[in-house]
Formats: structure tokens, C-alpha cells, sequence
């Protein structure tokens, strides 16, 4: 279930720029139209935002990453686009807001393409990556708790539960207790401290992924609030598409794909909504319909050319008249997926 983030795009030695995965498919499940307005919730090197401005004459597109670099990144296309591509910094869980401070809504499609750039994985200060050394840090936007602030600052039975529940890693404990022995000495600090650390007790398998796969992703997870900003973002979406438009969510691991499969199939009437501990509610009117039924994969060539792409899947949904549902506080535990707490698990 752990993303692929980790890996390599591309052969050589120097920082790849971000290969967009599922293009071709992002773009025919979008259907972008002349004249239409877009959001790009995850902007990263453009690659999404670009295709959709090329194909769709006339369109607009407002594009959203809450990692500054990207968007500096992006000022040449913004040039380049001459009026047609506004970027701003921000989180993709504040959609709404900004769609409507740049005067976008109703919307005619919502892109979000969830995870970490190959820039952002390829830079050791970013600290994302175990294959290089580099400050513990993680964070997409710079700000607010590091892995570092973390790892070493929260309780073991926290530390144990962010590695289960966001990394499934079945040591989750032994990781955890090895964790807060090491930071009695001294704080870890670096990605390779955590990784040694992480490789002295989780077991890899050969030719499988690095046994500290698991721990980085949970931690990355927790550092950006990612499930959060992912239901925050689907709700969102809803309020500010109009009828008619299109929500396409690309996820690379299956927390994530839970939570949009969850959310799509009770928007769409296709499970009962509300939560299974609240009285029955009456049926409400769907306010999306599937466009697909099931989640679209990549091509074999895809896999081939970018192992990046192979874990992820393409939901894509339709919005309909029917007006916004209250956003629901539950929907990460509606897909199974608790909030770690300091508790023992039972
Ligand atoms: C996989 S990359 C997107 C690549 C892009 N589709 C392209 O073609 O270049 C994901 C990007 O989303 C950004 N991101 C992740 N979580 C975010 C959030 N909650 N709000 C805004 N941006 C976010 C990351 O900083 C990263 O730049």
C-alpha cells in the first residue's frame, strides 16, 4: 500500500523534473472545454496545468501548491500563458476559499494529483527521501512540525500509531520503542539516522522496498496532515464545481484512494450516506455521478517508462445539480483509517 514516491523518474544523476503521471488519462477524464475554468489543487512542475491549457482554448486555470518552490517554478509558464494561468500559494484543503477570492467558481473542473514532486523527493534538504542524507524535515510548505519536531517530541504510543495507521508498518511498535531509546542520547536529526535506525529492526525483502518505506511515508503523512487536507479538498471541490464539472483525483497509495473511493461512492447514492454510528439518515439526492465506475490504472508502458506511476489510480466523478452536503468531520475514519492517538492500541 506504500507510495512510490521514493524512487527515481528517470535515469542520471540530476534532479528530474516532475514526469506527470496518467496525463493522457487525467486529461480525457477532465474533458477540459473551451473557454472553461479549472483548478489544479496540486500544481507541482505544471505538467496537468499546461496539457489542460493547450487542449482547451480559451480556458483558464488557476493552479494551487502549498510548496513555494513550485510555485516560483511555475513563473514561466504563467508568462508564457499570458493572462490564462493565475498560480497561488496555498493548501489544496482551502480550495473553496481561493477558487472564490480568484473569482473561479462555479468551476468546471478540479485536478488534484496528491503526493510528493519528484523535485521535492530528489532534494536531500527537503528530508523526504531515505536514499540521501538530509535534514529530517518533510515539510511541503516549510512550515509548522517538522519529522524531525515529531520524532523526537511525541509520546511512543503516538510515534507507534502514526507508523501503523499512516504506514502500516507492522513493527510499528518496536520502531516506536527504538525511536525514544535513540533520543535519550540524542535528538535524530537526519534522514539517514531514522533509516539506519528503521533498517536495525524492520526486516526488507530482497529486491523489495527499503524497510524504512513504510515509516517515511507515516511520517510524511502526519507532517502535512495529507488525509486532512484530502477530505478538507473533496468537500471542497464539491462546493465550488458546477454542474457539470469534473472532479479528477490521482492518489498513490491506498489510505488516500480509500478516502476518494469512500467519498465518491456516498456522493454518487451508490453507498447510504452518513456516518455508521448516526441514526439513519433519508436518502439525500447524489450530488456527483461516476464517470467511471472503478479506479483508472496506468498503461504497462506508463509502469515501464516511470516507475513512479505504479501505484497510482485516477477516480474520476461528474458533478450534479443537487446542492453541497455539509462536510462531514468523519470521512478519514469513514474509510477505515483512525486518527492515530497516544492510546494503546487493543
Ligand atoms: C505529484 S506533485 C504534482 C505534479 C503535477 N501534477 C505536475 O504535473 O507537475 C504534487 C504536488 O502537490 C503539492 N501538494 C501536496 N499536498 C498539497 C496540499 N495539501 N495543498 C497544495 N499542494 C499540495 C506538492 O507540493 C507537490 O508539488
Amino acid at each position: 500500500m506504500t507510495d512510490q514516491g521514493d524512487r527515481r523518474d528517470g535515469a542520471g544523476d540530476e534532479a528530474p523534473r516532475h514526469v506527470p503521471v496518467l496525463l493522457a488519462e487525467v486529461l480525457a477524464a477532465l474533458a477540459p472545454k473551451p473557454g472553461g475554468r479549472y483548478l489544479d489543487g496540486t500544481f507541482g512542475a505544471g505538467g496537468y496545468s499546461k496539457a489542460i491549457l493547450d487542449v482547451a482554448p480559451d480556458a483558464i486555470l488557476l493552479g494551487l501548491d502549498r510548496d513555494p518552490s513550485a510555485i516560483a517554478g511555475g513563473a514561466d509558464l504563467v508568462a508564457a500563458m499570458a493572462g490564462r494561468l493565475t498560480l497561488s500559494q496555498a493548501r489544496f484543503g482551502e480550495l473553496a476559499e481561493e477558487a472564490e477570492r480568484f473569482r473561479m467558481v462555479p468551476l468546471d473542473g478540479v485536478v488534484l494529483d496528491i503526493g510528493v514532486s519528484s523535485m521535492q523527493i530528489d532534494q536531500p534538504e527537503r528530508g523526504f527521501s531515505f536514499r540521501f542524507d538530509g535534514p529530517l524535515d518533510m515539510r511541503m510548505s516549510g512550515e509548522g512540525q517538522s519529522a524531525a519536531d515529531i520524532v523526537n517530541e511525541a509520546e511512543e504510543g503516538l510515534l507507534a500509531n502514526i507508523f501503523y495507521h499512516y504506514g502500516e508498518e507492522r513493527r510499528s511498535r518496536a520502531v516506536a520503542r527504538a525511536v525514544i531509546e535513540a533520543r535519550r542520547k540524542a535528538p535524530l536529526a537526519t534522514t539517514k539516522q531514522l533509516a539506519d535506525l528503521v533498517a536495525g529492526i524492520v526486516r526488507g525483502e530482497p529486491g523489495g522496498a527499503h524497510p524504512a518505506t513504510r515509516v517515511f511515508q507515516a511520517l510524511r503523512i502526519a507532517v502535512n496532515d495529507e488525509l486532512g487536507e484530502l477530505v478538507r479538498a473533496l468537500h471542497a471541490a464539491e462546493a465550488v464545481l458546477g454542474p457539470g464539472g469534473r472532479l479528477v483525483v490521482v492518489t498513490f497509495h491506498s489510505l488516500e484512494d480509500r478516502i476518494v473511493k469512500q467519498f465518491l461512492a456516498e456522493r454518487s447514492g451508490r453507498v447510504p450516506s452518513g456516518s455508521r454510528h448516526a441514526p439513519a439518515v433519508a436518502a439525500r439526492q447524489p450530488t456527483f455521478r461516476l464517470v467511471e465506475r472503478g479506479a483508472v490504472a496506468p498503461s504497462e508502458a506508463e509502469m515501464r517508462a516511470n516507475p513512479r506511476a505504479r501505484s497510482a489510480k485516477l477516480r474520476v466523478a461528474e458533478r450534479l445539480d443537487a446542492p453541497p452536503r455539509r462536510a462531514e468531520a468523519g470521512l478519514v475514519a469513514l474509510a477505515g483509517i483512525p486518527e492515530p492517538s497516544p492510546r494503546r492500541r487493543s
